[in-house]
Protein backbone atom coordinates (compact mmCIF):
# COMPACT_ATOMS: atom_id res chain seq x y z
CA UNK A 1 0.00 0.00 0.00
CA UNK A 2 2.13 3.03 -0.63
CA UNK A 3 -0.53 5.43 1.48
CA UNK A 4 1.70 4.75 4.90
CA UNK A 5 3.56 8.17 5.22
CA UNK A 6 5.13 7.45 8.29
CA UNK A 7 8.52 8.62 7.36
CA UNK A 8 10.03 12.21 6.17
CA UNK A 9 7.40 14.33 4.93
CA UNK A 10 8.58 17.49 2.77
CA UNK A 11 7.79 20.94 4.01
CA UNK A 12 4.49 21.96 3.45
CA UNK A 13 4.67 24.91 1.45
CA UNK A 14 1.32 26.97 0.67
CA UNK A 15 1.75 26.23 -2.53
CA UNK A 16 -1.95 26.13 -2.86
CA UNK A 17 -1.39 30.27 -2.54
CA UNK A 18 0.38 30.70 -5.85
CA UNK A 19 -1.88 27.83 -7.85
CA UNK A 20 -5.05 29.22 -6.70
CA UNK A 21 -4.88 31.37 -9.36
CA UNK A 22 -6.37 29.20 -12.16
CA UNK A 23 -9.80 29.07 -10.17
CA UNK A 24 -10.37 32.46 -11.32
CA UNK A 25 -13.32 33.01 -13.34
CA UNK A 26 -12.88 36.94 -14.28
CA UNK A 27 -11.18 36.95 -17.25
CA UNK A 28 -9.52 40.60 -16.29
CA UNK A 29 -8.16 39.83 -12.54
CA UNK A 30 -6.84 36.45 -14.48
CA UNK A 31 -4.80 38.14 -16.42
CA UNK A 32 -2.96 40.51 -13.60
CA UNK A 33 -2.78 37.43 -11.34
CA UNK A 34 -1.37 34.97 -13.52
CA UNK A 35 1.39 37.32 -14.15
CA UNK A 36 2.60 36.83 -10.60
CA UNK A 37 2.28 33.00 -10.42
CA UNK A 38 5.00 31.58 -12.00
CA UNK A 39 8.11 34.18 -11.19
CA UNK A 40 6.46 34.07 -7.52
CA UNK A 41 6.68 30.24 -7.74
CA UNK A 42 10.36 30.40 -8.66
CA UNK A 43 11.30 32.63 -6.10
CA UNK A 44 9.36 30.14 -3.32
CA UNK A 45 12.04 27.41 -4.46
CA UNK A 46 15.48 29.80 -4.62
CA UNK A 47 14.39 30.77 -1.37
CA UNK A 48 13.41 27.56 0.34
CA UNK A 49 17.09 26.19 -1.54
CA UNK A 50 19.10 29.52 0.12
CA UNK A 51 17.19 28.56 3.62
CA UNK A 52 17.92 25.39 3.21
CA UNK A 53 21.72 25.71 2.85
CA UNK A 54 21.90 27.47 5.71
CA UNK A 55 19.39 24.87 7.79
CA UNK A 56 21.18 22.78 10.46
CA UNK A 57 20.12 19.35 9.50
CA UNK A 58 17.06 17.61 11.38
CA UNK A 59 15.87 21.46 11.40
CA UNK A 60 12.22 21.88 9.71
CA UNK A 61 11.93 25.20 7.40
CA UNK A 62 8.32 26.44 6.94
CA UNK A 63 7.92 30.15 5.33
CA UNK A 64 4.92 32.06 3.22
CA UNK A 65 6.87 32.50 -0.06
CA UNK A 66 3.84 34.54 -1.11
CA UNK A 67 4.26 36.59 2.36
CA UNK A 68 7.86 37.22 1.37
CA UNK A 69 7.31 38.35 -2.60
CA UNK A 70 3.97 40.22 -1.26
CA UNK A 71 6.34 42.61 1.52
CA UNK A 72 9.32 42.94 -1.23
CA UNK A 73 7.00 44.00 -3.52
CA UNK A 74 5.54 46.62 -1.60
CA UNK A 75 9.06 47.76 -0.67
CA UNK A 76 9.80 48.21 -4.48
CA UNK A 77 7.32 50.39 -4.77
CA UNK A 78 9.19 52.77 -2.43
CA UNK A 79 12.56 51.83 -4.81
CA UNK A 80 14.37 53.80 -7.61
CA UNK A 81 16.97 52.74 -9.84
CA UNK A 82 19.52 49.89 -9.07
CA UNK A 83 17.75 49.37 -5.63
CA UNK A 84 14.61 48.52 -7.39
CA UNK A 85 16.05 46.31 -10.34
CA UNK A 86 17.54 44.43 -7.80
CA UNK A 87 14.71 43.93 -6.25
CA UNK A 88 12.94 43.15 -9.11
CA UNK A 89 15.17 40.79 -10.87
CA UNK A 90 15.18 38.76 -8.07
CA UNK A 91 11.52 38.35 -7.67
CA UNK A 92 11.65 37.81 -11.02
CA UNK A 93 9.52 40.72 -12.85
CA UNK A 94 11.96 42.33 -14.90
CA UNK A 95 9.66 41.70 -18.00
CA UNK A 96 6.69 43.65 -15.68
CA UNK A 97 6.93 47.33 -14.26
CA UNK A 98 5.80 48.50 -10.97
CA UNK A 99 2.50 49.45 -12.17
CA UNK A 100 2.04 46.10 -13.36
CA UNK A 101 3.20 44.33 -10.23
CA UNK A 102 0.87 46.70 -8.12
CA UNK A 103 -2.38 46.18 -9.99
CA UNK A 104 -1.50 41.25 -10.12
CA UNK A 105 -1.20 42.63 -5.90
CA UNK A 106 -4.52 44.62 -5.88
CA UNK A 107 -6.34 41.86 -8.07
CA UNK A 108 -4.76 39.09 -6.03
CA UNK A 109 -5.72 40.38 -2.29
CA UNK A 110 -8.54 41.39 -3.95
CA UNK A 111 -9.19 37.77 -5.05
CA UNK A 112 -8.23 35.77 -1.65
CA UNK A 113 -10.10 38.33 0.74
CA UNK A 114 -13.46 36.73 -0.46
CA UNK A 115 -13.77 34.59 2.85
CA UNK A 116 -15.76 31.17 2.65
CA UNK A 117 -17.40 29.29 5.09
CA UNK A 118 -14.65 26.65 5.98
CA UNK A 119 -11.78 28.25 4.79
CA UNK A 120 -10.34 31.26 6.38
CA UNK A 121 -7.10 32.95 4.25
CA UNK A 122 -6.37 36.51 5.45
CA UNK A 123 -3.17 38.03 3.27
CA UNK A 124 -3.00 41.76 4.22
CA UNK A 125 -0.21 44.24 4.70
CA UNK A 126 0.53 47.05 6.91
CA UNK A 127 3.15 50.23 7.85
CA UNK A 128 4.19 51.37 10.76
CA UNK A 129 5.17 54.82 10.47
CA UNK A 130 7.26 56.78 12.94
CA UNK A 131 5.16 59.75 14.05
CA UNK A 132 6.45 63.33 12.49
CA UNK A 133 8.32 61.16 9.34
CA UNK A 134 6.40 62.12 6.33
CA UNK A 135 7.16 59.77 3.36
CA UNK A 136 6.37 60.45 -0.93
CA UNK A 137 2.41 60.73 -0.65
CA UNK A 138 2.70 58.68 -3.61
CA UNK A 139 3.97 55.72 -1.92
CA UNK A 140 1.75 55.57 0.50
CA UNK A 141 -0.92 56.05 -1.66
CA UNK A 142 0.20 53.09 -3.82
CA UNK A 143 0.57 51.00 -0.68
CA UNK A 144 -2.80 51.40 0.65
CA UNK A 145 -4.73 51.68 -2.88
CA UNK A 146 -2.49 48.56 -4.62
CA UNK A 147 -1.45 46.23 -1.27
CA UNK A 148 -4.70 47.20 0.73
CA UNK A 149 -2.02 48.64 3.44
CA UNK A 150 -3.37 49.91 6.85
CA UNK A 151 -1.44 52.82 8.11
CA UNK A 152 -0.82 53.51 12.06
CA UNK A 153 1.68 55.81 13.94
CA UNK A 154 4.63 54.92 16.60
CA UNK A 155 7.30 56.67 18.06
CA UNK A 156 10.37 54.95 17.54
CA UNK A 157 12.52 56.81 19.51
CA UNK A 158 10.71 54.61 22.26
CA UNK A 159 11.72 51.47 20.70
CA UNK A 160 10.55 48.88 23.00
CA UNK A 161 6.76 50.76 22.93
CA UNK A 162 7.22 50.58 19.24
CA UNK A 163 8.06 46.68 18.84
CA UNK A 164 5.11 46.36 21.41
CA UNK A 165 2.38 48.56 19.57
CA UNK A 166 3.53 46.54 16.16
CA UNK A 167 3.61 43.11 17.86
CA UNK A 168 0.20 43.86 19.02
CA UNK A 169 -1.13 44.47 15.93
CA UNK A 170 0.52 41.10 14.37
CA UNK A 171 -0.37 39.07 16.73
CA UNK A 172 -4.21 39.95 16.50
CA UNK A 173 -3.69 39.35 12.75
CA UNK A 174 -2.35 36.19 13.16
CA UNK A 175 -4.94 35.01 15.81
CA UNK A 176 -2.35 34.84 18.53
CA UNK A 177 0.22 32.18 16.30
CA UNK A 178 3.06 34.92 15.65
CA UNK A 179 3.49 37.26 19.18
CA UNK A 180 6.83 38.53 18.95
CA UNK A 181 7.58 39.30 15.92
CA UNK A 182 9.95 42.38 16.34
CA UNK A 183 12.24 43.36 19.22
CA UNK A 184 15.63 45.25 19.34
CA UNK A 185 14.21 48.27 16.89
CA UNK A 186 16.55 50.71 16.08
CA UNK A 187 16.00 54.17 17.22
CA UNK A 188 16.34 55.72 13.74
CA UNK A 189 13.80 53.19 12.55
CA UNK A 190 11.02 55.32 10.33
CA UNK A 191 8.96 52.61 9.23
CA UNK A 192 7.99 49.39 9.39
CA UNK A 193 6.54 47.39 6.43
CA UNK A 194 4.15 44.12 7.62
CA UNK A 195 2.78 41.38 5.61
CA UNK A 196 0.92 38.81 7.57
CA UNK A 197 -1.11 35.76 5.91
CA UNK A 198 -3.00 33.76 8.18
CA UNK A 199 -5.26 30.42 7.19
CA UNK A 200 -6.72 28.05 8.66
CA UNK A 201 -8.70 25.35 6.61
CA UNK A 202 -10.43 22.45 7.43
CA UNK A 203 -9.50 18.74 6.03
CA UNK A 204 -12.68 17.71 3.34
CA UNK A 205 -11.88 14.17 4.95
CA UNK A 206 -10.93 14.51 8.66
CA UNK A 207 -9.48 12.43 11.05
CA UNK A 208 -10.95 10.54 13.57
CA UNK A 209 -9.10 11.25 16.88
CA UNK A 210 -10.08 7.49 18.14
CA UNK A 211 -7.63 6.52 15.20
CA UNK A 212 -4.23 8.45 16.38
CA UNK A 213 -1.82 6.52 18.02
CA UNK A 214 1.50 6.38 18.50
CA UNK A 215 3.96 5.75 15.70
CA UNK A 216 7.98 6.25 14.93
CA UNK A 217 9.05 8.97 12.55
CA UNK A 218 12.30 8.59 10.86
CA UNK A 219 14.20 11.76 11.27
CA UNK A 220 17.38 10.44 9.86
CA UNK A 221 19.38 7.29 9.42
CA UNK A 222 19.94 7.34 13.32
CA UNK A 223 16.93 9.11 14.61
CA UNK A 224 13.79 8.01 15.13
CA UNK A 225 11.06 10.01 16.79
CA UNK A 226 7.72 9.15 18.07
CA UNK A 227 4.55 11.27 16.62
CA UNK A 228 1.14 11.25 17.29
CA UNK A 229 -0.18 9.60 13.89
CA UNK A 230 -3.53 10.47 12.20
CA UNK A 231 -4.98 7.88 10.70
CA UNK A 232 -7.86 7.63 7.42
CA UNK A 233 -8.85 5.58 4.84
CA UNK A 234 -10.50 7.63 1.98
CA UNK A 235 -10.13 8.37 -1.86
CA UNK A 236 -7.32 10.86 -2.04
CA UNK A 237 -5.32 11.60 -5.04
CA UNK A 238 -1.24 10.60 -5.17
CA UNK A 239 1.05 9.92 -7.03
CA UNK A 240 4.00 8.29 -6.80
CA UNK A 241 7.22 8.88 -9.02
CA UNK A 242 9.86 6.32 -9.07
CA UNK A 243 11.89 8.16 -11.66
CA UNK A 244 12.48 10.80 -9.21
CA UNK A 245 11.87 8.54 -5.89
CA UNK A 246 9.14 10.66 -4.73
CA UNK A 247 5.26 10.02 -3.79
CA UNK A 248 3.12 12.72 -3.84
CA UNK A 249 -0.28 13.09 -1.49
CA UNK A 250 -3.05 15.71 -2.17
CA UNK A 251 -4.99 16.41 0.92
CA UNK A 252 -7.98 19.11 -0.21
CA UNK A 253 -9.26 21.21 2.61
CA UNK A 254 -12.84 22.82 1.86
CA UNK A 255 -12.59 25.24 -0.14
CA UNK A 256 -9.97 26.47 -2.88
CA UNK A 257 -6.62 24.80 -1.01
CA UNK A 258 -5.26 21.66 -0.59
CA UNK A 259 -2.38 20.38 1.17
CA UNK A 260 0.46 18.46 -1.25
CA UNK A 261 3.26 16.25 0.73
CA UNK A 262 6.23 15.44 -1.60
CA UNK A 263 7.98 12.55 0.07
CA UNK A 264 11.02 11.65 -0.86
CA UNK A 265 12.35 7.77 -1.19
CA UNK A 266 14.46 6.84 2.33
CA UNK A 267 17.56 8.92 1.96
CA UNK A 268 16.64 10.66 -1.09
CA UNK A 269 15.50 13.82 0.44
CA UNK A 270 19.04 15.79 -0.67
CA UNK A 271 18.21 14.50 -4.26
CA UNK A 272 14.60 15.81 -4.38
CA UNK A 273 15.05 19.20 -2.82
CA UNK A 274 18.23 19.60 -5.77
CA UNK A 275 15.93 19.20 -8.41
CA UNK A 276 12.34 20.51 -7.34
CA UNK A 277 11.26 23.48 -8.82
CA UNK A 278 7.83 24.83 -9.84
CA UNK A 279 7.50 22.49 -12.64
CA UNK A 280 8.17 19.25 -10.68
CA UNK A 281 4.59 20.28 -8.84
CA UNK A 282 2.74 21.02 -11.86
CA UNK A 283 3.77 17.56 -13.18
CA UNK A 284 2.90 15.76 -10.28
CA UNK A 285 -0.40 18.19 -10.42
CA UNK A 286 -1.21 16.87 -13.69
CA UNK A 287 -0.43 13.06 -12.89
CA UNK A 288 -2.61 12.80 -9.67
CA UNK A 289 -4.56 9.83 -9.83
CA UNK A 290 -7.71 9.26 -7.53
CA UNK A 291 -7.48 5.91 -5.18
CA UNK A 292 -9.02 4.57 -2.39
CA UNK A 293 -5.84 5.02 0.41
CA UNK A 294 -5.33 4.73 3.89
CA UNK A 295 -3.01 7.60 4.57
CA UNK A 296 -0.60 8.29 7.81
CA UNK A 297 0.08 12.06 8.84
CA UNK A 298 1.53 13.37 11.98
CA UNK A 299 -0.16 15.62 13.92
CA UNK A 300 2.26 18.45 14.59
CA UNK A 301 2.87 22.24 15.64
CA UNK A 302 6.04 24.14 14.62
CA UNK A 303 7.17 27.43 14.53
CA UNK A 304 10.10 28.89 12.43
CA UNK A 305 11.54 32.22 12.48
CA UNK A 306 14.55 33.93 9.96
CA UNK A 307 16.44 36.59 9.60
CA UNK A 308 16.06 36.99 5.60
CA UNK A 309 18.95 39.32 4.98
CA UNK A 310 21.81 37.42 3.89
CA UNK A 311 19.75 35.34 1.99
CA UNK A 312 17.68 38.44 -0.25
CA UNK A 313 22.09 39.89 -0.05
CA UNK A 314 22.68 35.97 -2.04
CA UNK A 315 19.98 36.29 -4.69
CA UNK A 316 20.76 39.58 -5.55
CA UNK A 317 19.31 42.53 -3.38
CA UNK A 318 22.41 43.87 -2.09
CA UNK A 319 21.78 47.42 -2.93
CA UNK A 320 18.51 47.94 -0.62
CA UNK A 321 20.66 47.20 2.75
CA UNK A 322 23.63 49.47 2.67
CA UNK A 323 25.02 53.21 1.75
CA UNK A 324 23.70 52.87 -1.89
CA UNK A 325 20.18 52.64 -1.01
CA UNK A 326 17.66 54.31 -3.45
CA UNK A 327 14.53 54.52 -1.60
CA UNK A 328 13.59 58.02 -3.41
CA UNK A 329 10.21 57.17 -4.42
CA UNK A 330 9.69 56.94 -0.53
CA UNK A 331 10.84 59.87 1.01
CA UNK A 332 12.92 62.50 -1.06
CA UNK A 333 14.07 64.45 1.80
CA UNK A 334 15.34 61.31 4.41
CA UNK A 335 17.96 59.15 2.95
CA UNK A 336 16.72 55.37 3.83
CA UNK A 337 17.93 52.16 3.58
CA UNK A 338 16.42 48.47 5.07
CA UNK A 339 18.18 47.60 8.11
CA UNK A 340 16.12 44.01 8.62
CA UNK A 341 14.18 41.47 6.33
CA UNK A 342 12.40 38.98 9.05
CA UNK A 343 10.23 36.11 9.02
CA UNK A 344 8.53 33.87 11.07
CA UNK A 345 5.84 31.56 10.53
CA UNK A 346 3.51 28.53 12.10
CA UNK A 347 2.05 25.34 11.08
CA UNK A 348 -0.57 23.20 13.10
CA UNK A 349 -1.85 20.01 11.19
CA UNK A 350 -4.61 18.18 13.53
CA UNK A 351 -7.39 15.74 12.46
CA UNK A 352 -9.56 18.49 11.69
CA UNK A 353 -7.51 20.82 9.48
CA UNK A 354 -4.41 23.13 9.34
CA UNK A 355 -3.56 25.95 10.82
CA UNK A 356 -0.80 28.37 9.69
CA UNK A 357 0.31 32.00 9.97
CA UNK A 358 3.09 33.22 8.53
CA UNK A 359 4.54 37.35 8.98
CA UNK A 360 7.68 38.98 7.19
CA UNK A 361 8.54 42.64 8.63
CA UNK A 362 11.00 45.36 6.48
CA UNK A 363 12.57 47.39 8.67
CA UNK A 364 13.67 50.87 7.16
CA UNK A 365 16.26 53.36 8.91
CA UNK A 366 17.69 56.31 7.98
CA UNK A 367 21.31 56.29 6.43
CA UNK A 368 22.87 57.61 8.55
CA UNK A 369 22.99 57.29 12.90
CA UNK A 370 21.53 60.86 14.08
CA UNK A 371 23.83 62.38 16.74
CA UNK A 372 22.61 62.39 19.50
CA UNK A 373 23.38 64.89 22.21
CA UNK A 374 22.60 64.51 25.61
CA UNK A 375 22.37 66.96 28.17
CA UNK A 376 23.34 65.01 31.24
CA UNK A 377 25.82 67.31 33.05
CA UNK A 378 26.11 70.71 34.59
CA UNK A 379 25.16 73.33 31.88
CA UNK A 380 25.14 76.94 31.46
CA UNK A 381 21.96 78.15 30.29
CA UNK A 382 20.92 82.06 28.45
CA UNK A 383 17.01 83.14 27.25
CA UNK A 384 18.34 85.37 24.83
CA UNK A 385 15.72 88.01 23.36
CA UNK A 386 16.94 88.10 19.58
CA UNK A 387 15.57 91.61 18.49
CA UNK A 388 17.15 93.95 21.07
CA UNK A 389 20.20 91.22 21.79
CA UNK A 390 19.94 91.29 25.74
CA UNK A 391 20.63 88.38 27.55
CA UNK A 392 17.19 87.95 29.84
CA UNK A 393 17.94 85.24 31.60
CA UNK A 394 21.47 83.27 32.44
CA UNK A 395 22.36 80.53 35.06
CA UNK A 396 24.35 77.55 35.87
CA UNK A 397 22.02 74.26 36.32
CA UNK A 398 24.25 72.08 38.25
CA UNK A 399 21.46 69.77 39.35
CA UNK A 400 18.14 70.56 37.41
CA UNK A 401 16.08 68.04 40.32
CA UNK A 402 17.13 70.66 43.10
CA UNK A 403 14.20 73.10 43.26
CA UNK A 404 13.44 74.06 46.19
CA UNK A 405 16.37 77.20 46.22
CA UNK A 406 13.84 79.83 46.96
CA UNK A 407 14.86 83.70 47.98
CA UNK A 408 18.18 82.93 45.63
CA UNK A 409 19.18 86.22 43.60
CA UNK A 410 16.06 88.60 44.01
CA UNK A 411 16.84 90.07 47.69
CA UNK A 412 20.56 89.86 47.40
CA UNK A 413 22.41 92.28 45.04
CA UNK A 414 26.12 89.91 45.45
CA UNK A 415 25.16 87.03 43.37
CA UNK A 416 22.54 85.32 41.52
CA UNK A 417 24.25 81.97 42.66
CA UNK A 418 22.78 78.44 43.72
CA UNK A 419 22.55 78.93 47.70
CA UNK A 420 22.21 74.99 48.19
C1 LIG B 1 3.79 49.56 -17.60
O1 LIG B 1 3.59 48.65 -18.65
C2 LIG B 1 2.28 48.80 -19.24
C3 LIG B 1 2.10 47.64 -20.24
O2 LIG B 1 3.25 47.46 -21.04
C4 LIG B 1 2.19 50.14 -19.92
O3 LIG B 1 0.90 50.32 -20.49
C5 LIG B 1 2.41 51.23 -18.84
O4 LIG B 1 2.44 52.51 -19.47
C6 LIG B 1 3.72 50.98 -18.11
N1 LIG B 1 3.74 51.91 -16.99
C7 LIG B 1 4.83 52.58 -16.64
C8 LIG B 1 4.70 53.48 -15.47
O5 LIG B 1 5.88 52.46 -17.25
C1 LIG C 1 -13.17 29.14 -5.06
O1 LIG C 1 -13.49 28.56 -6.29
C2 LIG C 1 -14.79 28.78 -6.70
C3 LIG C 1 -15.03 28.02 -7.97
O2 LIG C 1 -13.88 27.41 -8.46
C4 LIG C 1 -15.03 30.28 -6.89
O3 LIG C 1 -16.37 30.53 -7.23
C5 LIG C 1 -14.69 31.02 -5.60
O4 LIG C 1 -14.77 32.41 -5.81
C6 LIG C 1 -13.30 30.65 -5.16
N1 LIG C 1 -13.04 31.28 -3.90
C7 LIG C 1 -11.93 31.94 -3.67
C8 LIG C 1 -11.78 32.52 -2.31
O5 LIG C 1 -11.05 32.10 -4.49
C1 LIG D 1 -8.42 41.87 16.41
O1 LIG D 1 -8.86 43.10 16.97
C2 LIG D 1 -10.19 43.45 16.59
C3 LIG D 1 -10.47 44.86 17.12
O2 LIG D 1 -10.09 44.97 18.46
C4 LIG D 1 -11.15 42.42 17.13
O3 LIG D 1 -12.46 42.72 16.75
C5 LIG D 1 -10.77 41.07 16.56
O4 LIG D 1 -11.59 40.06 17.09
C6 LIG D 1 -9.31 40.74 16.85
N1 LIG D 1 -8.96 39.52 16.16
C7 LIG D 1 -8.40 38.49 16.75
C8 LIG D 1 -8.14 37.32 15.90
O5 LIG D 1 -8.08 38.50 17.93
C1 LIG E 1 10.51 13.20 -13.08
O1 LIG E 1 10.52 14.62 -13.14
C2 LIG E 1 10.68 15.18 -14.43
C3 LIG E 1 10.74 16.68 -14.27
O2 LIG E 1 9.54 17.18 -13.69
C4 LIG E 1 9.55 14.75 -15.35
O3 LIG E 1 9.76 15.25 -16.64
C5 LIG E 1 9.44 13.24 -15.37
O4 LIG E 1 8.32 12.86 -16.12
C6 LIG E 1 9.31 12.72 -13.93
N1 LIG E 1 9.19 11.27 -13.92
C7 LIG E 1 8.04 10.68 -13.71
C8 LIG E 1 8.06 9.17 -13.76
O5 LIG E 1 7.00 11.28 -13.46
Amino acid sequence: MPGTFASCVLTALLLSLTWADHHHHHQESELSCHKLSSPNADFAFALYKSLNAQTAAGKNIFFSPLGISTALSMLSTGASGETHSQLFSSLGYSTLNQTQVNEAYEHLLHMLGQSQEHQQLNLGNAVALHSGFNPLEKFLNDVKHYYSGEMFTVDFFKPQEAATEINTYIANKTHDKIKNMVKDLDSNTVMVLINYVYFRGEWVSPFSSSNTHKEDFQVDENTKVQVDMMINTDYYTFYRDSENHTTILVLPYKGNTSMMIAMPDNGKMKEVEGLINKDYIRHWHNKLLKSYVEVHIPKFSISTGASLENILKEMGITDAFGDNADFSAMSDNVELKVSKVSHQAFLSVDETGTEAAATTTVEVTTKNLPFIIRVNQPFLVFILERSSRNVLFMGKISDPTAVGNTGTGISKTVALEDQS
